[in-house]
């Protein structure tokens, strides 16, 4: 741990005979009470809390499920609706589970653009950055097959689509898809494997983000300055600090993630999914779930051959490609600077993508045609330019602001600046009253 020798000392001779044998207490002592974090830790860094709790959710949600529910071509469809009707807090358990994916997604791709706007990639945390981007690969799997499980018209559909993407790559391409599928078409064979890899799925994420909290704790967190811990006087222990604000995070983000369960359970989902799969009607527009969009929106910008490569495998390469560019993200940025605080251009440049990422999003909801399909190919070429082009040139380049020489400094020069910025006799006007 990078918080040096341990300061654990059991209070208690059970306490002592257990530490003698398997420290795990002194594990969790120094990793989540003594833990120094930087001191000006602001809510951006709360995502990392409330994805461990919401992957925790997903599971217990997810197991309870499978006991009632049965991957069976002839049988999944109603056996959802059972749960939803006759299972007790069926209703409960599925709205928690499918808004959970969203949530779950809506926290990561916070976590990410905290991630890509105070630098966190950057060395010594590459490491840390790429078992994320793993993470984030086996979220996409695992959320592509749930949606298919309750056999509903988009599960099928958006399986066929996804599944024929990988068509399109030569050679092996049509063995890939029927391994996929477990046959030529999306079937009994195809919801099975679905079932048993979701299930096993998140237990591997749980896997990957022990690593990654692992990886975390060798090099120690980040902080908006970017720059590295220098003494002592720049951190606090993570309990009861770091704590505090993850849980009050937590209460908040619950809040709001209830709200959905309970009020709009089926706003982010696609009411065609309430139809049975039917392999013999195609619905008017497949559209896979929300958080894969800007993806699917690259997918289809690619409307023309480029040298040998056709469209639809140039699409499906694009696709890929806008994913497996994250993981060289840490060595595609060329500034010296970490964080995005002093940076101003990149700090455009940043937003920028936010809103690109979202435009794209919106387009990968719109039919593949006319303006749309224009729109998405400036996207998709934004997209690539950020990384790899603004990352590594704007690096060069760019004139960084004046770094604080500290994390102290930079706290208490901030203090200082809202301190002035009160009005005169603000600190006296409670005592004022009346
Ligand atoms: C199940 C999903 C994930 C979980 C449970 C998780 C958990 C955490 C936790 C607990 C932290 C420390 C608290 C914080 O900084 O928010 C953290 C930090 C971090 N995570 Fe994740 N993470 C997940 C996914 C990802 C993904 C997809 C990426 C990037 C592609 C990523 C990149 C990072 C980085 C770079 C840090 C260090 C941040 C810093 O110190 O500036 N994580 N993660």
């Amino acid at each position: 741990m990078s918080g040096g020798h341990s300061t654990y000392t059991p209070s208690s001779g059970l306490g002592r005979w257990i530490d003698q044998r398997m420290p795990l207490p002194r594990l969790i002592y120094d990793s989540f009470v003594a833990y120094p974090v930087p001191r000006n830790l602001n809510y951006a860094y709360t995502f990392g809390g409330i994805l461990s709790i919401m992957l925790v959710a997903q599971i217990v949600t997810g197991v309870v499920l499978a006991m009632h529910y049965a991957a069976d071509t002839t049988l999944a469809f109603t056996s959802v609706e059972k749960i939803m009707r006759d299972v007790n807090s069926g209703w409960l358990l599925r709205y928690l589970h499918a808004n959970g994916a969203s949530f779950f997604f809506i926290a990561v791709y916070i976590h990410i653009m905290r991630g890509l706007y105070y630098g966190s990639y950057k060395a010594p945390r590459e490491l840390l950055w790429i078992l994320g981007c793993i993470i984030y690969l086996l979220m996409m799997a695992t959320g592509f097959m749930g949606y298919v499980l309750p056999w509903g018209q988009m599960s099928f559909w958006g399986a066929t689509v996804i599944t024929g993407f990988f068509t399109a790559i030569p050679l092996v391409g049509d063995w890939i898809q029927q391994l996929l599928l477990g046959g030529f078409a999306v079937d009994n064979p195809t919801l099975n494997r679905f079932f048993a890899l979701h299930y096993l799925l998140p237990f591997m994420i749980a896997g990957v983000v022990v690593l990654h909290v692992w990886a975390l704790h060798v090099t120690g967190q980040t902080n908006p300055t970017g720059i590295e811990v220098k003494s002592k006087t720049d951190t606090v222990p993570f309990t009861p600090h770091a704590t505090i604000k993850d849980a009050f995070a937590m209460i908040v983000f619950l809040a709001v993630f209830a709200y959905f369960v309970f009020y709009i359970p089926n706003f982010l989902g696609h009411p065609d999914n309430y139809t049975v799969a039917n392999p013999l009607k195609t619905p008017a527009h497949i559209v896979p779930e929300w958080y894969y969009l800007p993806f699917y929106a690259i997918l289809r910008a690619i409307t023309f051959n480029i040298g040998p490569i056709d469209s639809k495998l140039g699409g499906v390469l694009a696709m890929f490609g806008s994913i497996a560019v994250l993981f060289f993200v840490p060595w595609l940025d060329t500034s010296k600077v970490r964080s995005a605080v002093y940076r101003p251009w990149y700090k455009l440049f940043f937003w920028l993508f936010v809103i690109n990422a979202i435009l794209l999003g919106w387009l990968g909801s719109r039919p593949a045609e006319g303006v749309y399909v224009i729109m998405s190919q400036i996207g998709t070429l934004y997209y690539f330019g950020f990384f790899l082009i603004i990352m590594p040139v704007l690096g060069l380049i760019e004139t960084p602001r004046k770094l604080p020489n500290s994390i102290t400094e930079a706290v208490l020069e901030k203090n200082k600046g809202a301190a002035s910025a009160q009005p005169v006799g603000a600190a006296a006007a409670p005592e004022t009253k009346g």
